[in-house]
């Protein structure tokens, strides 16, 4: 019987560990986890979700409070479409990040940012140029283009000189996605180097409709390997979500994917951004107190745990701090939601606003619990304590036991 450590993903002339470990938004992905990937020879991601913030948190730097000093006076006013990002502090936020990150990185491995294209910042195609350009200049081994059909996306970078040097791919969730990208993107002769294929158990923002359960990710994979092979592209597939043991992971390496991508298993890693009072809600949670909602401004069903405290709170936008989300004129489906709570109830000091969330503010206090599918399950991949908590994992363990575990198991800590 095989096991995830008899296979390798060959990415240009490299040959990793198949094991990628997702990009996680906002710094659930740190960099500690992402380098502890790419220590064990697999591939780690860093997000830029809320890159200022992130700074701002790893290296005391204060690009959120210099860009709420700037724009103060409009926090009161629900025309939300003056608020810019300064694109020089966006660049210099993402060079730090991914920078220091690479200076840190040791062993074979290599480390990835996720990049979504969702987060339209009020400018969406200035704003994603800055953070691509900014990670390639930075060293990045790679970009992992997210949360989006991302048709622009390679265009923007096409003239930087490590155009053609860094691995970039792209996730999808349909054969349909990722034929529009190869269509769009032709004309640059440059396929991507790996396609992430992410089925509808993932944790986060998904790319179905309130119909994900419909949706196999086993079939996609085979509906788009089969379609490349008609089509004589040799693209490497990378399918995630829901491969919760070494062997789900073996068994689609089995069947031609070159890596799995993985993350519910490495949220309650030591290693992982979220605090432990949230990873110990991760470990109790069972399978009926997860859910798919329609709450994230971006328009994207998410997956969380139904006691986030993200859901139902009604706090007032803060785009003048954050406003990642803002459209192109400054639109966010959350503004739109709390003003009209507002206006139903003048007298109420705090109103509860219960179809949007603001996502910018819960994700950066790690109040929206997302989450993959079968979270309910960490709790059988460690051991509980005397107090009655679980044992926080160290992210080497989990690795590890994606490469070498056989027969549906999963070890326990020692
Ligand atoms: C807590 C959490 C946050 C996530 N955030 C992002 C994100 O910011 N961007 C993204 O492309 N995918 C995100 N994902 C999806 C993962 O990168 C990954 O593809 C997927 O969750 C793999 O499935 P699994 O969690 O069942 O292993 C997130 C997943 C989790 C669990």
């Amino acid at each position: 019987m095989k096991c995830v450590d008899d296979f390798r993903l060959k990415l240009g002339d490299r040959e990793l560990v198949p094991i990628v470990i997702g990009g996680m938004g906002v710094d659930i992905s740190t960099a500690e986890l992402a380098l502890e990937a790419a220590r064990l020879g697999g591939i780690g991601h860093i997000s830029d979700a809320m890159v200022p913030t992130v700074s701002d948190r790893r290296f005391k730097t204060s690009f959120v409070k210099d860009k709420l000093k700037l724009h103060k006076y409009n926090v009161a006013n629900s025309d939300k479409s003056s608020v810019r990002f300064d694109l020089g502090h966006l660049a210099e936020a993402t060079r730090l990040h991914v920078g220091r990150t690479m200076d840190e990185k040791r062993g074979d491995g290599m480390i990835f940012i996720n990049c979504m294209e969702k987060l339209t910042m009020n400018a969406p195609k200035e704003t994603l140029r800055v953070r691509l350009t900014a990670a390639l200049d930075a060293g990045i081994d790679g970009i992992t283009l997210a949360a989006g059909l991302h048709l622009g996306s390679f265009a923007l970078i096409e003239d930087h000189p490590r155009f053609r040097q860094v691995q970039l791919g792209i996730i999808v969730s349909s054969l349909r996605a990722l034929q529009l990208f190869l269509r769009k993107n032709a004309r640059l002769n440059r396929l991507p180097d790996f396609v992430v294929i992410e089925g509808p158990l993932a944790g986060g923002h998904l790319g179905f409709g309130m119909d994900w359960a419909k949706y196999d990710l086993g079939a996609i994979v085979v509906e788009i390997q089969d379609w490349l092979k008609a089509e004589g592209l040799n693209i490497p597939l990378i399918p995630a979500g829901g491969i919760f043991t070494g062997s789900d992971a073996t068994g689609f390496l089995e069947h031609g994917a070159a890596a799995v991508q993985v993350a519910t298993r490495f949220t309650v890693a030591r290693e992982c951004g979220l605090p432990e009072d949230v990873q110990q809600q991760y470990f109790t949670a069972n399978e009926e107190d997860i859910e798919v909602n329609g709450i994230s401004p971006t328009g994207y069903p998410m997956r969380m745990l139904k006691n986030s405290p993200a859901i139902g709170d009604g706090i007032r936008p803060n785009c003048e701090a954050f406003g990642y989300l803002l459209d192109s004129s400054g639109r966010c489906d959350y503004i739109e939601a709390y003003n009209r709570e507002v206006a139903a109830h003048p007298e109420a000091r705090k109103v509860a606003v219960i179809d949007k969330t603001c996502l910018c503010t819960h994700m950066r206090n790690f109040e929206c619990w997302t989450c993959g599918h079968y979270t309910y399950r960490l709790k059988d991949t460690t051991r509980q304590r005397a107090d009655g908590g679980y044992e926080i994992l160290s992210a080497e363990h989990i690795f590890r036991d994606y490469q070498f575990s056989k027969d549906g198991k999963i070890a326990l800590p020692k």
